[in-house]
């Protein structure tokens, strides 16, 4: 079997089902169910019995030795992560908590485990760490894409949170040799997407007649990955990775912001129009930058293509049809995340922004 952390979010339920759909392989699901994590996203298994969920912390040092002794997983996929940069900006203590403490610790209890394994298992066991392409920093326009081999210049809480995991997970291959494998991906988006991040928040706000708020001058560029075709990445990195390496994963799709509202706008036209007529656009309002805020970032994709021959299979366009028509057969899970903590944290980024 395989052990998941952080399964009951975004990426980690996508990979989780995915998983699931593909394999009979059981998947232990470790998540601490913060305010991202949530076991709505993973009703569809409540009665499989290849699905073992418990609610845990990746820091929590006995139960993830537990955890281990107990069901002898092969591999280890870390999702498990505080994500969202303008929270790490409001607060940054729970990203140094969980990704950096967490994943020592989670390194410390694996490496235990990997240390009694014998032969076979041993040399067959891997730790796969589930990273951003937000650890190289930022680009300018003509700057060449990040390739694993760009230099660590991370500008956010969140971003040097997680460069400081991947130098750990590193570091426990080259002193230890634990057997492991990093992956950094940019921008994903698809169904179970939180809606404080870019994507959900504006399908969310435009449906709800709310203002769709763009930081700055809209002009950042992100590269953007469908999760499935992320989901599929990380298995073939599990499957064929060598040990040690760094793959970057991306969708080949740098847009900037603006572009991105532009097109949500225009599905929402077209797939479930205002009732005046008017496009969703005219909800767009230009809000208060982010502090720090990255101008762009965009992966060179080729190593994972030319060493383990995977290519994303959706575009931009087919990917983000999918996910706003998912969106839309998927209200009441909509409803269901947008609790009181959920309007806490809304009024909390967006109120002090001036239009
Ligand atoms: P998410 O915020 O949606 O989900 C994180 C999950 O981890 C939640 O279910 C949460 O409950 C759980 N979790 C948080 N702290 C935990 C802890 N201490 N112990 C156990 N579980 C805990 O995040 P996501 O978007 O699914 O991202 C998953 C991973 O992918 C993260 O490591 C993130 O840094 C990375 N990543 C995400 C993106 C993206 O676009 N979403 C891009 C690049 C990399
Ligand atoms: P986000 O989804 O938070 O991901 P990240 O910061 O990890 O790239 O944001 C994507 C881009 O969208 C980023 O440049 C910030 C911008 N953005 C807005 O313009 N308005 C918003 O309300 C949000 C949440 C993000």
């Amino acid at each position: 079997m395989i052990l998941v952390t952080g399964g009951a979010g975004f990426i980690g339920a996508n990979f989780v089902l995915d998983w699931l759909a593909q394999s009979d392989e059981t998947v232990i699901n470790l998540d601490a169910l913060t305010y991202a994590g949530n076991r709505q996203n993973l009703e569809s298994l409540a009665r499989d019995e290849r699905h073992l969920f418990v609610q845990g912390d990746i820091g929590d040092s006995i139960l993830v030795d537990r955890l281990l002794v107990q069901h002898r997983p092969r591999a280890i996929i870390n999702f498990a992560a505080e994500s969202h940069v303008d929270r790490s900006i409001h607060g940054p203590e729970d990203f140094i908590q969980t990704n950096i403490v967490g994943t020592f610790r989670l390194l410390e209890a694996v490496r235990a485990y990997w240390n009694e394994l014998q032969d076979e298992a041993k040399q067959n066991f891997r730790f796969l760490h589930v990273s951003t392409d937000e650890v190289y920093g930022s680009l300018v326009k003509d700057d060449p894409a990040f390739t694993e081999t760009h230099r660590y210049e991370p500008n956010s809480p969140y971003s040097a949170s997680k460069a400081a995991s991947d130098h750990l997970v590193r570091a426990y291959h080259h002193t230890y040799g634990l057997p492991v494998l990093t992956t950094n991906c940019s921008n994903n988006y698809g169904p179970y997407h939180f809606p404080e991040k870019l994507i959900p928040l504006m399908i969310i706000n435009a449906l709800a007649g709310k203002h769709l708020p763009v930081y700055g001058d809209g002009q950042q560029i992100r590269d953007w990955l469908y999760v499935k075709d992320h989901c599929s990445a990380i298995r073939r990195v599990l499957e064929a990775g060598k040990v040690g390496e760094v793959y970057n994963i991306g969708g080949w799709n740098e847009k900037p912001n603006i572009d991105i509202v532009h097109t949500v706008c225009a599905l929402l036209d077209e797939l479930q129009a205002r009732a005046d007529s008017k496009s969703y656009r005219e909800q767009i309002t230009y809000v208060t930058d982010r502090p720090g805020h990255d101008r762009r970032y965009a992966i060179d994709a080729s190593k994972i293509e030319r060493e383990l021959g995977w290519k994303p299979t959706e575009t931009f366009e087919t990917g983000i049809r999918k996910t706003v028509q998912w969106y839309l057969e998927n209200q009441s899970w909509v409803a269901n995340v947008q609790s009181g903590s959920y309007r806490e944290w809304v009024e909390k980024n967006y109120t002090g922004r001036t239009a």
